[in-house]
């Protein structure tokens, strides 16, 4: 019989559809006082956004953008979700069959190469101390279009749960300005290959679909669907990592190493390296696709930005076997080697925004970070040792893959992590595609992170409140 459809007033908004947002606040809390918080949190219930208020607020999006009106809608959005420590706190003892989610993000921290070091036999993290502090119970979502909207969002929950609850950490995200609207802090357009989620939204050309079940827990495909208990269904398991980016380092070791071919001024060859290491331009057009030259034209038409999938050729003269995008999904380097259906178990829905302040003209000037700024990251999946785990360990992390590659691809030069130790790549130069590439430090510095399960409606009501 056909699956079930999926119910989307049960799924909280950001899981699937992602709360569109200019601003964003992560509030890391800790319960105070587990009965009252779960009398008062049933008051919030219905503030909580669900995937059909995003699909509502979307076409309200589109048609403001009809009417040609260049201002934002008033819009906003909240969600919550729980680490493994707050369902402890809240009595909830069922197992939900995820081990990494049970042990929390530290346990896995030496284990996905974050930096730090080994103090009496246990590892560790160089994290900030908010996420070492073992306090992170929850995390309330407030996105919307502009500060004091959200404000009034988080100030509502304040006032509702009172003081049986307090905050741990709050982290301040926000799209980036003008022109980089959309980019990450190293300049490229982010949130272009997202996998469609069958039955749900419409795949584009080249865009992985994948069955409801990778994203969302107890439908359709979700591997772990027997284990678990049944309130469990349509929640999702949240990844937040803080990463922190060292935009003026970065580009510097651009202009430092540009790629060298014949006619190729060093400005254009510190750019190509840029889009090598990403495994696209910063407009987000693809080099599998356009190898040579930025396409702005290729990167805004959704019909041709995904339509890729790297078995053009075999070796690495359109796109490095490193580069971020190959590593994260490597398309038909699995395919080839494992099935058509290779790729999928290990997609993630990836819903993170920029935080801290533009580059400096004195941190340009320097080459040197001063405020910390980076990716609030932010990722959905139903297996976390498939989704996010996976893709740290198996293939960023992981110099030999892509498999059975005519040379050892090296670390993802955006996320790959070794320890406290140098990492390498091969094929950034299309002309000497077996050269190393040394990359002296980390571009992007893990910061620290949890493990959340963001429950459905339903579960929020029986199982999280009183
Ligand atoms: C894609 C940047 C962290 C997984 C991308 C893209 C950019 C980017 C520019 C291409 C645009 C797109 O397809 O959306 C970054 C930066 C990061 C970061 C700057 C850190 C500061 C991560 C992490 C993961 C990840 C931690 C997972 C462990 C992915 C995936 C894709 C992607 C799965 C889509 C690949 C595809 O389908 O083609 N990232 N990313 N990224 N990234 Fe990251």
């Amino acid at each position: 019989p056909p699956a079930p459809a999926l119910n989307l007033d049960d799924i909280q908004g950001d899981v699937i559809l992602g709360i569109p947002k200019r601003v964003e606040w992560f509030l890391f809390f800790k319960i105070v006082n587990p009965a009252h918080f779960k009398k008062h949190l049933k008051q919030l219930i219905p503030a909580i956004t669900t995937t059909n208020d995003i699909v509502k607020a979307r076409k309200a999006i589109d048609d403001h953008k009809k009417k040609g009106d260049p201002g934002l809608i008033k819009l906003s959005g909240i969600n919550v979700s729980f680490s493994q420590r707050g369902l402890n706190a809240l009595g909830i003892t069922d197992n939900l069959a995820d081990p990494q989610f049970a042990a929390g993000q530290f346990a896995s921290a030496q284990d996905i190469k974050d930096p730090g070091q080994v103090v009496n036999g246990a590892f560790d993290p160089a994290w900030l101390p908010q996420f070492k502090s073992h306090d992170i119970d929850g995390l309330f979502l407030f996105a919307g279009d502009s500060e004091a909207t959200i404000n009034e969002d988080c100030d509502k929950v304040f006032h509702v749960l009172g003081s049986s609850f307090k905050q741990v950490f709050k982290v301040h995200g926000n799209v980036r300005p003008g022109k980089e609207k959309g980019h990450e802090h190293f300049g490229f357009l982010d949130g272009v290959s997202l996998p469609a989620i069958a039955s749900v939204q419409t795949p584009l050309p080249g865009q992985l679909v994948v069955p409801p079940g990778i994203i969302v827990v107890g439908a359709d495909g979700d591997p772990n669907l027997a284990s678990r208990p049944s309130w469990a269904a349509n929640g999702s398991f949240l990844v937040y990592r803080q990463l922190n980016q060292l935009v003026p380092e970065f580009d510097k070791f651009l202009l430092d190493n540009p790629i060298q071919e014949p006619g190729l001024p060093p400005a254009k060859g510190s750019e190509l390296l840029g889009a090598r290491l990403v495994g696209r331009w910063k407009s987000g057009a693809p080099i599998d696709i356009t190898p040579k030259v930025d396409d702005p034209a290729l990167a805004a038409d959704p019909q041709r930005n995904n339509n890729f999938d790297f078995s053009g050729v075999a070796d690495q003269s359109k796109c490095p076997f490193a580069a971020h995008v190959r590593k994260t999904n490597p398309r038909s380097d699995l395919t080839n080697l494992f099935g058509a259906d290779a790729v999928k178990p290990h997609a993630i829905n990836r819903n993170g925004i920029p935080f801290g302040p533009e580059v400096t003209p004195q941190e340009n000037h320097e080459h040197k970070t001063h405020c910390d700024r980076g990716l609030s990251f932010v990722c959905y999946q139903t297996v976390l040792a498939n989704g996010f785990e996976f893709i740290m360990k198996s293939w960023a992390n992981n110099i030999g893959f892509p498999l059975q590659k005519p040379v050892v691809p090296g670390f993802d030069p955006i996320i790959g992590q070794n320890g406290n130790d140098a990492r390498t790549m091969q094929g950034t130069n299309p002309d000497a595609q077996t050269a190393t590439l040394n990359l002296p430090f980390e571009f992007v510095v893990a910061k620290g992170g949890e493990y959340f399960f963001t429950p459905s409606i339903t579960a929020l009501k029986t199982k999280f409140t009183a």
